[in-house]
């Protein structure tokens, strides 16, 4: 399936789905990474493993969530997109986006949902005295992290941890999590 991934910082997760989708056999062709913010690190990241890149700057388009989505979406279907992988993507998407790529669109979350959705994950995991924090990938529906879970990572929270330290911790484990949920995904749209 043809692979859109949307980023807009560091792109850690994405670097882990294109290195997972240069074995040929990998269900998952990537053929755009798209950022709201142009000075997404994970830009340039793309463009030197020689996939193409779009920005779409969402302060250009004002309050106006649809219209910067629109043209998201313009740059998504043009590029052939099949499914859609959200990588550290921090913009929430409108009823409208999220419906035209209803089962076709997924996320990286760090926490284990349902737990904790939204900011500041790993920080409300250490508060609360959990004893395990991890990552989650999803389907993405209208409310935010959401939709149902396909596949999670656990890790232990230690004495002494941090925000940073935790969210190091976890983050490897993100990087191995979404390479296998994304191909699970991809299996599920093609067995439908
Ligand atoms: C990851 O922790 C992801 O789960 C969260 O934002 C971070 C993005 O990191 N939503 P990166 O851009 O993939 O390096």
């Amino acid at each position: 399936l043809k692979l859109a991934i949307l980023i807009s910082g560091r792109g850690s997760n994405m670097e882990a789905l294109l290195e997972a989708a240069t074995d040929p056999s990998y269900p998952a062709e990537p053929v755009l990474v798209a950022s709201n913010r142009p000075d997404a690190k994970g830009l340039e990241t793309a463009a030197s493993a020689g996939i193409a890149t779009a920005s779409v700057d969402h302060k250009l388009y004002g309050k106006d969530r649809e219209s910067f989505e629109r043209a998201l979406n313009a740059a998504l279907e043009k590029a052939g997109t099949e499914i859609i992988a959200l990588a550290g993507f921090m913009r929430v998407l409108t009823p409208w986006f999220v419906t035209r790529w209803e089962g076709r669109m997924i996320n990286i979350h760090p926490s284990l949902l349902p737990k904790y959705k939204g900011l500041h994950t790993h920080q409300r995991a250490i508060e609360a005295g959990d004893a395990e924090g991890g990552c989650s990938v999803h389907w993405v529906s209208t409310g935010v992290d959401e939709g149902k879970v396909i596949a999670q990572a656990r890790v232990p929270i230690l004495p002494g941890d941090t925000e940073d330290s935790l969210a190091a911790r976890v983050l490897v484990e993100e990087h191995k999590l979404y390479p296998r949920a994304l191909a699970m995904a991809c299996e599920q749209i093609l067995a439908d």
